[in-house]
This record gives C-alpha cells, structure tokens and sequence, in this order.
C-alpha cells in the first residue's frame, strides 16, 4: 500500500542543494561584504566563488551606483524597510558592467543583522533595450532628416517653377500680346485669333505655374501667416474634391518662427491628402485655437473613419505628421471622431512671445 503523500517540514527540505544550484544568483552580506554567495552569483561578477566571497559591496558596483546601494542597505539595516527590490549596475572582473535585478530583505546572521538577496542578470534585456532605444533614435533623426530634405528640395523646385518658367511663360505671353496687337488687319485676322487664343492659353499655363509654385512652397505662409495661408489650402482642397470646408480660428495669432508655421501647414496638407484619399468625406473642418501656452488644432472629417479603411503597407504619412510634431516638441493623435469620421489632433507648445519672436528665421530660402 503507498503511503499517503505529506508535505515536508521547513527542516527536510534541502534548501542549501536548492541555492547552490539555483540559476538566480544568491547572497548573504554582512559588515558590508558578501560573506556568501552561490556559484551563479559569483559568476555574476566574473569570480570563482571562493575569490568573490569577502569582497566588499562597494567595489561590485560601478562608481555611479555606490551612494543608491549604500542607501539601500542601509535603509534595510536601520529596519526603516524590511525588503527592497531595485536595478544597479555591477562591477564585473573585467571591468565590463553587469546589469542587476535585486530583491534582498534583513535577517540575522551568526547573531547579527544581515541581508540576504536574489539577484538576477538583466544585462541582455537591458542591452535590447538600448539598441531599441538607439533604432528609434536613429528612425527619428532620419525621418527629421527626409523632412528637412523634402523641404529644402519643394523650396528649391517652387522657385524653380515660379521664377524661371514664370519668368519664361510670361515673356512668351508679351511676345504674343505683340504679335496680337500687330495682327489687326483684315487679311490677318485668322492669325490674330490664333495669337488671341494664345496669350488666354499661356495666361492659365501661368496661373497653373503659380498655384503648383504655391502649393509647393506657400509664400502666402509668410506674407499672411498661418491661419490665411491654411485658409486658402483648405478653399482650394474644397474646390478640388467638392467637399464643404471650414475654419474657425479662436485666440489671437501667436507669431509662430517660419520653420513652424511650415510644418504645421504641410500636416494638415498631408492630413488633407489623406482625406481626399481614403475619407470620401463630404465635409472637413478645422480649427486652430492660439492659446497662451500652445497651439492646438484640429481637421476633422465626416468620412469612413480609421476603421473601415485598412491601413496601406509601407504606409508613411501619418508617421511623418507625428515626428513633425515631435521635432516641434508637440503630439499628434488620429483618431475616430465622436459622430464618426476622422479627427487629426495636433498639440503644439509655443514659446513665449519674446521667446518666439527671437527665434531664428528660417533659413534663406524659406
Ligand atoms: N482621414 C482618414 N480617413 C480614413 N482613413 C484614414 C484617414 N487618414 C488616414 N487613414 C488611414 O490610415 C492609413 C495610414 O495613413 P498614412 O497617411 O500613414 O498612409 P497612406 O495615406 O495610405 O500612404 P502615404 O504614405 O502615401 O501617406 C491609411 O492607409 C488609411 O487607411
Ligand atoms: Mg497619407
């Protein structure tokens, strides 16, 4: 017959097999030294066990970590906490760093307070972590960097379009008004409609020159500042894609430094692109509020929302919109609208006036 299974006493169970195996590293200090540890933790620090035991607590850690362990242990000792559980970086052999998790408590030993803790090697995580904290760092600073390059490139191809072949088109539309006036005889009268047509043709060839111009690198930014040039955006984005806009502006204008008069202008164009792409929205609204600490503005749009439509791969557009806002030191969130649709929401801080208006100017060019 089997016996009947009973639970071991505290005294049976074989604690110092368990923590001479255990992968945790485990430690005793006393006066400051680890006057036990296991193989695991030992080898924590890059030591056999028998040269790590005796060693003293602050020289396992690096310089910078001394005064928190200290503090610690002796919180622990004074019996003002009883367990503590925190990170330090360890000093190994070699000089390398290795990175802890601790959970040690007060016990007495040989008649005397001690501490005795667990400690695990979270240097591999840590690790991971820095090279994801480096990745995201460095995905930032190029997307910062794509920005700054698309920018400087419109503003070079907007000039580009408006004083050379502006300045092209309009000497061809004079060459043509020339000849119109020139034409006014009877027998010239076929070539002088022709011409007449001409100088109407080139005209709009001109004003499409313009908007292009304009639509690249908005001059209406700095001469009628944010709210007018986003105005005039969002008439012409209504008029394109037969959509009701509004715009309500609350507060007074803060004058924003061009750099981010700019790049607030090309979120709403690329959150209008958006629109015209994926909403089939038939109303947009926004609305810009200028308060004292900030600038915070919202597009919404009475469309499909974000849900029913899927997001494409490779997609980059809202993803630049948010490092935009994050270069300015602001946030930006896209999200369903309370009645449906999509609402952009972008948090900007501004400096203080004097701050702002001492702001650099953008760069020639701009
Ligand atoms: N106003 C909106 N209404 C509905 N869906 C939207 C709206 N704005 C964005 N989306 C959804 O979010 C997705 C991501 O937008 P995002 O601008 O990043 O990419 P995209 O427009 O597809 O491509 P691109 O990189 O050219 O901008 C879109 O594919 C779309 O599904
Ligand atoms: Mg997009």
């Amino acid at each position: 017959m089997q016996e009947p299974i009973t639970q071991l006493e505290m005294d049976d169970v074989p604690f110092r097999g368990i923590v001479e195996q255990s992968l945790a590293g485990v430690y005793v200090v006393l006066d400051e030294r680890f006057m036990y540890a296991n193989d695991t933790f030992a080898a924590m620090f890059g030591y056999p066990r028998d040269a790590f035991i005796g060693r003293r607590m602050v020289d396992c850690v690096t310089p910078d970590s001394v005064d928190e362990v200290m503090r610690n242990y002796r919180l622990r000792m004074s019996g003002e906490v009883s367990t503590i559980h925190y990170f330090t970086k360890g000093l190994r052999s070699d000089g390398r760093i290795v990175y802890l998790e601790l959970h040690a408590s007060r016990v007495e030993c040989r008649g005397q307070p001690a501490l005795a803790g667990v400690a695990i090697d979270i240097t591999e995580r840590v690790q991971r972590q820095q090279e994801l904290q480096r990745s995201r760092e460095q995905l930032r600073e190029l997307a910062q960097h794509i920005n700054q390059a698309r920018e400087a490139e419109r503003t070079r191809l907007a000039r580009e379009v408006h004083d050379v072949l502006g300045g092209m088109l309009t000497s061809v539309k004079f060459d043509l008004a020339r000849i119109v006036r020139r034409s006014g005889a009877p027998e010239q009268q076929e070539l002088h409609g022709i011409a007449t047509d001409l100088v109407a043709l080139v005209q709009e060839t001109i004003d499409t020159a313009r908007a292009i111009s304009e639509e690249m690198r908005p001059t209406s930014l700095d001469l009628l500042g944010l709210p007018a040039a986003l105005r005039q955006a969002l008439d012409r984005f209504g008029a394109r894609h037969e959509v009701t806009v509004a715009l309500t502006v609350v507060g007074d204008e803060t004058l924003l430094p061009g750099t981010t008069a700019t790049q607030v202008y090309r979120i709403v164009q690329e959150a209008l692109t958006n629109v015209a792409r994926h909403a089939q929205a038939s109303r947009v609204d926004l609305a810009l509020r200028f308060e004292p600490t900030g600038l915070d503005l919202r597009l919404a749009d009475d469309g499909l929302g974000l849900a029913l439509s899927p997001p494409r791969p490779g997609a980059i557009g809202l993803f630049s919109m948010a490092e935009r806002a994050h270069e300015l030191g602001g946030t930006l969130s896209v999200a369903g609208g309370p009645e449906g649709g999509t609402v952009v929401h972008l948090r900007l801080p501004l400096c203080p006036p004097t701050a702002t208006l001492a702001a650099p100017e953008p760069a020639a060019g701009d």
